[in-house]
């Protein structure tokens, strides 16, 4: 009988009741440890959600403490707790009266042991988010704040209807004119739109200077580039959106350099960049606008007045961000050590 019996099945079928008692002693040892560490996980949970309440992992913090929250206030471990006890009594039962009818202990005991990896299962799920959490965590503690802001700065497609005030946007343009550029040329400038209606205007002309075939070939390779790394999450209907292209952010900045540069979008590149993090510095969100470049191809580009010696190379969209993207995962086996 026991070759043909499982593993588990040997142990409750076949096991003595004073293995199955031992069993039972255990689970009530495991019981006390798995409030303690539902607890102990409870205060990780609070902790990571109060260092990183602004940044983008805090709605991932807020679903497990959720889940923390209803283990702590469901009675089941302590139905667990009360089955386990219920369950020794009827074993002395068994023992003071000399019954020979074991089965509905065993019966018992299986019931038990399935709730109990149940419950497990669960906890190991939680276990995993807090573990998951962690690990996005790591990098940040002990970190400075240029490291922070460099980690926590994300493209964000979702924006507040709050307007971002002129000295802040002074205040980041003057980061981006620090950065570095080749022969210190400073190729940039800066065209800056922050009425709701004329950003509409913009990102449909664009989408529409797009969809009439003025980006023929490259359409479908940069639509299909954009739904699957822009993370657009509705897909292709995003071009449907009231503003596909600049995401309802309340400032669009376009970047131009001389068309006659050779280094230009290397140093715009490093300006955008520059002025993305003092945004996120100053508790502001942004995403870096490729596409916006296709406004040269639109009606409307005469309104921005560009001279005819530049070109537009970028758009860096602001705004008070409302979303928290994941972070898009980073390749890391490509530094090569000579
Ligand atoms: C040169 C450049 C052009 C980009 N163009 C667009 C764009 O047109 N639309 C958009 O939504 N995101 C655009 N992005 C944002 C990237 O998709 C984003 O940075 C990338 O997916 C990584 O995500 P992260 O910035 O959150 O780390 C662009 C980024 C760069 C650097």
């Amino acid at each position: 009988m026991t070759l043909l019996t499982s593993h588990t099945e040997h142990y409750s079928l076949e096991n003595s009741l004073e293995t199955l008692h031992q069993k039972s002693r255990e689970w009530l040892e495991e019981i006390a440890f798995w409030q303690d560490e539902i607890d102990t996980f409870y205060m990780i949970a609070i902790k990571i959600k109060m260092d990183h309440i602004t940044t983008n992992i805090k709605d991932e913090v807020e679903k497990t403490e959720r889940n923390l929250v209803r283990k702590i206030t469901g009675n089941e471990l302590y139905e667990l707790k009360k089955a386990v006890t219920d369950h020794e009594h009827v074993l002395s039962e068994i023992i003071q009266k000399n019954q020979s009818d074991e089965q509905p202990y065993r019966d018992q005991h299986r019931n038990i042991r399935r709730r109990f990896e149940q419950y497990e299962k669960e906890l190991r799920t939680i276990k995993q988010e807090i573990i998951h959490l962690l690990k996005l965590t790591e990098d940040h503690d002990g970190l400075n704040e240029v490291f922070k802001t460099i980690y926590n700065r994300r493209a964000v497609r979702k924006y507040k209807n709050k307007m971002v005030d002129r000295k802040t946007i002074e205040k980041i343009i003057d980061a981006g004119r620090m950065a570095p550029s080749a022969i210190n040329k400073q190729p940039w400038k800066f065209y800056i739109l922050n009425k709701a209606e004329t950003i509409t205007l913009f990102s449909k002309q664009i989408t529409k200077a797009a969809s009439k075939g003025i980006l023929k070939s490259g359409l479908k390779k940069i639509i299909k580039t954009a739904t699957e790394s822009f993370h657009f999450s509705e897909g292709l209907s995003f071009l449907r959106a009231e503003d596909p292209i600049f995401h309802g952010a309340p400032v669009v900045i376009f970047l131009t350099s001389p068309k006659e540069n050779e280094w230009a979008a290397l140093d715009i590149g490093m300006c955008a960049q520059n002025m993305m993090l003092a945004a996120k510095s100053l508790g502001l969100d942004s995403c870096p606008v490729g596409l916006a470049k296709y406004v040269m191809e639109t009606e409307v580009y005469t309104l921005l007045n560009i001279p005819e010696s530049e070109e537009v190379q970028l758009a860096v969209i602001l705004g008070y961000g409302d979303e928290y993207p994941a972070v898009p995962i980073r390749n890391k086996v490509n530094a090569v050590y000579f």
